[in-house]
């Protein structure tokens, strides 16, 4: 299968690996071993955290095991469609208390910052990753035996690049075959000076 590569129209040079990446449905059938899953959690146990708390849980699953199954099952139906298809799936969840027991204000920005990691660390791999939102938060929290200390954040899919669009619905092979990607100018929400409504 010839691989899908987007056109990123960026408005100042960046490195390849970010201008290269996007987030796949369809994910080719070549699987993703586990050293290759440690070496992408790897990358995000480097990411910085608030006084270095590392507020990050990761429960992950690869095509086969009973995890990955315990999963998919969290998701909701319309990412299920897609991907269960995926390699790897994996659920992401972050301390909601910091060391003094307080709320832990910086939490889900500093998984954000290993989930950075772990993306970008993928993409110079060839490995894609598509996050997901849309998981039954609760659900999975209590199938993962998470302490009521934890919040369940994502569910994350990941595979090679260079999956089969035809294995999708029509709509989402629409989204999937679309050319560019596309985001807000810099100018934005970027301001030497007071915020601007724009
Ligand atoms: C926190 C988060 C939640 C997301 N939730 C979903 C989701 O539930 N289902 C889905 O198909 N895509 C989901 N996405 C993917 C976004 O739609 C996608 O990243 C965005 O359109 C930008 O595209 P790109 O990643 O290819 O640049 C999510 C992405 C993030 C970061």
């Amino acid at each position: 299968m010839q691989e899908l590569t987007k056109i990123t129209p960026t408005d100042y040079d960046v490195i390849d690996v970010i201008k290269t990446r996007w987030s796949p449905r369809a994910f080719d059938d070549v699987p993703v071993s586990e050293s290759e899953v440690k070496q992408l959690l790897e990358a995000g146990r480097w990411a910085s955290s608030s006084y270095n708390q590392q507020p990050w849980r990761i429960i992950y699953g690869i095509k086969g095991d009973a995890v990955y199954d315990r999963i998919l099952a969290c998701l909701i139906p319309f990412n299920q469609d897609w991907a269960t298809h995926a390699p790897v799936l994996m659920v992401t969840a972050y301390k909601k208390t910091n060391f003094d027991g307080d709320a832990y204000f910086h939490a889900l920005h500093d998984l954000g910052l290993f989930m950075g990691n772990l993306v970008i660390q993928a993409n110079h791999n060839g490995i894609a990753v598509h996050q997901m939102g849309g998981i039954d938060q609760e659900k999975a929290h209590q199938e993962f035996e998470f302490t009521s200390d934890f919040g369940i954040a994502t569910a994350v899919a990941i595979g090679r690049y260079g999956g089969d669009p035809d294995q999708l619905s029509d709509d989402l092979k629409e989204q999937e075959l679309e050319k560019m990607r596309e985001r807000k100018p810099v100018d934005a929400f970027a301001f030497n000076g007071n915020f601007q409504s724009k």
